[in-house]
């Protein structure tokens, strides 16, 4: 359903600098790193089970590219990462140690080291004692409080272990921490890997110089993480088009029941303006017109398809329905390029799945340009196994965010 006037989009101006910052900056083939000892940021903040075995590894897996290029470079390779909110302790369950393991394992031919620790006299020792195309996994970089204050002392002794620092962690880019952000200060040659370098590249373009017509698929729970990426990109996107939890705030705005669906009171009233604004510069943006709605989340049944128009009190949305699907797919027909992020519905579940899987599927089909962000979107995409055939998906979650609203992220600042 077209909730906003449709006219031809007339694009905002707005300062890219933000956006484009990285480009001011060295990327790995821009510094001479042959046989130095180099630090590098990775984010292996990977999801693990129970048993606390890694369930996606695509965050150490896309780091590869960096790792061979300073092997090949025969660098001695120190790396560091947080894992997990420790809150600055030492949570066991935490280590680097399985981390180190999956390393090892994706890099059989090389010796791999994991520490105890990430400053201090025996870390150091290790980091000094370290021969070419050897590699140092520091512990969680978490495990310290001063990690998340950006502690000027903490960032300088981690520094020491490098001639050369090179950040690869864009998942984590949109955090000021010393790891990512303070350790840069006390390293004279330092740059991007080459994921940061591939993960900036292809959202910028998108933003800075879309293909047009350009649509956002904005879905996910939260309402208040995605409103200042919609802000943004009202009067930049041809096209929004809105699913999963945060339609429900979108209806109310709009004066529809939601029944006991998740909503954000207190955001009624900017979705308003947002809405106005958009048909003021001509950004379409479409809610569903049915979606799939149960009673109980846990048992699951019945479960039908309703008018968006007509949700029930005792009704839960929980994804698009086949009408939408439609819908979205004639706007994704006529697009060249699609920012997504966040699922249309609770795609963990198979009842809710469709909208999700459908779509992500129309894409691969159509082969239309699509930059996927967000964990929760990037885990549909693996679900349902078409990862590997989408333009890209992004490691960053909140990262991919940042960018999306035009915020600089700290960690290519202090770079
Ligand atoms: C992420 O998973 O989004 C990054 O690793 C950052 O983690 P954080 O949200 O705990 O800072």
């Amino acid at each position: 359903m077209l909730i906003t006037a449709q006219k031809p989009l007339e694009v905002q101006p707005r300062d890219m600098t933000n956006i484009l910052k990285f480009k001011e900056k060295k990327e790995i083939t821009d510094i001479n790193v042959r046989n130095k000892r180099v630090l590098v940021r990775v984010d292996f903040n990977v999801p693990m089970d129970e048993d606390g075995n890694i369930t996606d590894d695509r965050r150490i897996r896309y780091t590869l590219p960096t790792i061979y290029y300073l092997l090949n470079e025969n660098c001695k390779i120190i790396m560091m990462s947080h894992w997990g909110r420790p809150k600055g302790k030492i949570v066991p369950s935490l280590k680097m140690d399985a981390i180190a393991r999956r390393l090892r394992e994706l890099l059989p031919l090389y010796r791999i080291y994991k520490a105890d620790s990430c400053i201090g006299k025996e870390v150091k020792e290790l980091s000094n004692k370290l021969n070419q195309q050897q590699i140092l996994l520091l512990e969680n970089t978490r495990f310290y409080p001063e990690e998340v204050k950006n502690d000027d002392e903490f960032a300088r002794n981690l520094a020491l272990h490098a001639d050369v620092f090179i950040n690869d962690a864009f998942a984590t880019a949109h955090r000021e921490h010393a790891s990512n952000c303070g350790v840069a200060k006390y390293v004279e040659e330092k740059g991007y890997g080459f994921l940061m370098a591939k993960e900036l590249k292809f959202l910028s373009s998108t933003i800075a110089e879309p293909q047009r017509p350009l649509t956002a698929i904005i879905g996910g729970v939260k309402i208040e993480d995605k409103l200042p990426a919609i802000k943004n990109l009202i009067g930049l996107a041809d096209n929004i088009l809105i699913g999963g939890g945060l339609t429900y705030t979108v209806l109310l705005a709009l004066g529809y029941d939601v029944g006991k669906s998740v909503r954000d009171l207190n955001k009624v009233e900017i979705v308003k303006q947002y809405l106005e604004e958009a048909k003021k510069v001509g950004t379409s943006i479409y809610i569903p017109s049915d979606v799939i709605v149960t009673e109980d989340l846990r048992r699951i049944v019945p479960v039908e398809t309703v008018p968006t128009t007509n949700i029930q009190k005792n009704q839960i949305g929980a994804d698009i329905g086949p009408q939408t699907i439609q819908d979205y797919k004639e706007v994704l027909m006529n697009s060249k390029e699609v920012l997504w992020t966040g699922p249309l519905g609770i795609f963990e579940t198979k009842e809710f799945e469709k909208g999700t899987r459908e779509l992500a599927q129309f894409l691969v089909e159509q082969n239309i340009t699509t930059f996927v962000g967000g964990g929760d979107s990037a885990a549909a995409f693996e679900k349902f196994d078409f990862e590997k055939d989408i333009s890209f998906v992004s490691t960053g979650g909140g990262a991919s965010l940042a960018v999306m609203k035009g915020e600089l992220l700290p960690a290519i600042d202090f770079l």
